[in-house]
C-alpha cells in the first residue's frame, strides 16, 4: 500500500471476479473459449455468418445469469461498499474545493457483461464491453433491455422488424464502449486497481500503463500472476471474494 488517501481511483474487472459467483472466465482450462471458436460467437464475420448461432450462445449465457444460482460475490460487494465510504469520505474531504468534480473520484470499468456488480450495488460501471442483458438495433442503434431469448427472426422494438437484433456487446475487432470516459479517468488517477483479468485483450490490458504515466499506484490483485503482473507496483493473489474485501478493507482503513 502506498499513499494514505487517494483522491481519484479507477477499478477495472475482468471474467475472474464473477468465477465464484459460477460465471465461467474465458481463459482457464474449463474457460468458455475452450467450447467455442471466439470468431464463431464474438465476431461481426461469425455473425453474419450464422446469427442463430450467435443469439443461441448468447441466449444461453443469459439465461445463466438469470438462473437462481448465479449471485454477486463478496468480492463485488466489498466494492460496492468502498464506492459508499471512499465517496462519502472523498466529499467531506474535498467538499471545501467546489471547483473539483466530485463524481469523477471513483471510477468502475468492468469488461464483464454480467450485471453482478449493479446487483452489488455499485452505481455506474463503465461496461467496455457492453451487456449481456441488452439488446441493440443494428440500424439505428438503439439499445432495449432484454431478458429473453432472442433469435434472428425476434422483431425489433424500434423498427418493428426482423434481423436488426444483435446482443449489446462488444465483439473481437469492434471498438469498445466508454474509451473517452476511461482514458479521461486513467489520466487523472492516483490509483488504479486491476482485479480478476489475464492481460490478454487490448486495450483493457493496457490501462495499467496509462495510470502509471498519470503518476498512480497501480495493484493487481488476481488469482494469479496476470501477463502484465510484475508491473504492477503492488500485488495481491488469491481468490477474488477472499483478497478483494481484505485489500478494500485495508484502503478504507488508509
Ligand atoms: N479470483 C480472482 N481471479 C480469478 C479467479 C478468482 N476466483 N478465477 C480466475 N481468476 C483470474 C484468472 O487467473 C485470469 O487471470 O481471472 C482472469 C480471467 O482471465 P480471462 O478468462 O482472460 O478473462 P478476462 O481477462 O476478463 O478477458 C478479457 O477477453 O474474451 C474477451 O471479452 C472477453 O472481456 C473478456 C476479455
Amino acid at each position: 500500500m502506498a499513499k494514505k488517501h487517494y483522491q481519484s481511483v479507477v477499478v477495472l474487472t475482468g471474467a475472474g471476479i464473477s468465477a465464484e459467483s459460477g460465471i465461467r472466465t474465458f481463459r482457464a482450462s474449463d474457460g468458455l473459449w475452450e467450447d467455442h471458436h471466439i470468431e464463431d460467437v464474438a465476431s461481426p464475420e461469425g455473425f453474419a455468418r450464422d446469427p442463430d448461432r450467435v443469439h443461441r450462445f448468447y441466449n444461453q449465457r443469459r439465461d445463466q445469469l438469470l438462473s437462481q444460482s448465479i449471485e454477486p460475490n463478496p468480492a463485488h460487494f466489498s466494492l460496492a461498499d468502498f464506492e459508499l465510504k471512499f465517496s462519502e469520505n472523498f466529499s467531506r474531504d474535498f467538499s471545501r474545493d467546489l471547483s473539483r468534480d466530485l463524481s469523477k473520484s471513483y471510477t468502475l470499468i468492468t469488461q464483464n457483461i454480467d450485471d453482478l456488480h449493479e446487483r452489488a450495488g455499485s452505481s455506474s460501471p463503465l461496461h467496455m464491453h457492453g451487456e449481456l442483458l441488452k439488446i441493440r438495433c443494428s440500424q439505428s442503434g438503439r439499445i432495449f433491455e432484454c431478458r429473453d431469448n432472442t433469435t434472428p427472426l425476434s422483431k425489433c422494438p424500434c423498427c418493428g422488424m426482423s434481423g436488426n437484433l444483435r446482443p449489446h456487446v462488444v465483439w473481437f475487432g469492434e471498438m469498445p464502449l466508454y474509451m473517452n470516459e476511461i482514458y479521461q479517468a486513467l489520466n487523472s488517477c492516483d490509483l488504479f486497481i486491476a482485479i480478476g483479468t489475464s492481460g490478454n485483450v487490448y486495450p483493457a490490458a493496457g490501462f495499467f500503463e496509462t495510470a502509471k504515466m498519470a503518476g498512480a499506484h497501480t495493484v493487481e490483485l488476481n488469482l494469479e500472476p496476470s501477463i502484465n503482473g510484475s508491473q504492477f507496483a503492488e500485488q495481491h493473489y488469491g481468490p477474488a471474494s477472499e483478497v478483494i474485501p481484505h485489500y478494500v478493507k485495508a484502503l478504507l482503513a488508509g
